[in-house]
């Protein structure tokens, strides 16, 4: 494993005031941008090569697929959970398990809405990468399975399709490929067949519009400091989302294993 100069790393981001205001997740970024950096030589534009990326895959203890809750990216040790009621709602997911994703999420909702887009598609993007509290790799295809059974079929479609999606521009649209997916991926990647297929597919659909929406949204949901709640979402959670009575996890449904494996990721097996 690489080891890391801790005070250098701080100076890096800002100095430690800085890395105080960050949430753990833009510092986890911050570490894992860091640590890119300073292992591969620089391209002109900033942005390593797809083979640079790969070479990093050897240099950490964790798969980069793995979800928020499973780990710290820091090396730093996990925190201990808050208990979950005995009923949790999607509002008990948001506050107590959905902490490392929630914000990216109110900041790419609350732009939906200042858009005055249709409450599918501001829901889409409230619960949009969510998922990747369990896992992140092929996130949109666990989010809309997650989601499925509670939310309207436009809704989990456009959680599916956005993943896709998000490595294909739509510049009439208002969606440019993310620098950040230059630095994530490698500036020369490729998107593998499934992706490139899935999104021709996407773009054909009848729905193509709902799940782009969750990309022109979701591209400028990174803001630091803005700090938002779930209250402006609570009405469109009300009237959409499908709470069962028993609890997320315990209604029998074909996903509530995702649900329980969320709440409580501590469990052995
Ligand atoms: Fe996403
Ligand atoms: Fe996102």
């Amino acid at each position: 494993m690489i080891q890391i100069d801790r005070r250098h790393f701080m100076a890096s981001i800002g100095g430690a005031g800085a890395v105080g205001a960050m949430s753990s997740e833009a510092r986890a970024e911050a570490l894992e941008a860091y640590l890119v950096e300073r292992t591969t030589p620089q391209q002109a534009g900033g942005f390593p090569t797809r083979e640079e990326v790969l070479a990093q895959i050897t240099t950490r203890p964790y798969r980069r697929g793995v979800g928020n809750l499973l780990l710290t990216r820091d090396g730093s040790d996990v925190a201990m959970l808050e208990p979950m009621p005995e009923r949790p709602t999607i509002e008990d997911f948001f506050e107590h398990r959905f902490q490392r994703t929630r914000n990216h999420c109110f900041q790419s909702a609350d732009r939906a809405l200042k858009n005055g887009m249709e409450e599918e598609i501001v829901l889409a993007c409230l619960l949009h990468d969510t998922v990747q509290e369990l896992i992140k790799v092929d996130h949109g295809y666990w989010g809309a399975q997650l989601y499925e059974p509670y939310v309207p079929a436009k809704t989990s479609w456009a959680i599916r399709y956005h993943q896709a999606l998000r490595f294909y521009a739509d510049r009439e649209n208002g969606y440019l490929y993310p620098d950040l997916y230059h630095r994530i991926f490698g500036e020369d990647y490729v998107p593998e067949p499934y992706i490139r297929e899935a999104a021709e597919y996407a773009s054909r659909h009848q729905w193509y519009m709902y799940a782009r929406m969750v990309t022109v949204n979701d591209l400028y949901a990174f803001q630091e400091g803005v700090v938002l709640s779930i209250e402006p979402y609570l009405d469109i959670l009300g009237r959409h989302f499908k709470q069962p009575k028993e609890g997320l996890g315990y209604d029998s449904s074909s996903v509530a294993h995702m649900w329980r494996s969320i709440a409580m990721p501590d469990n052995p097996l």
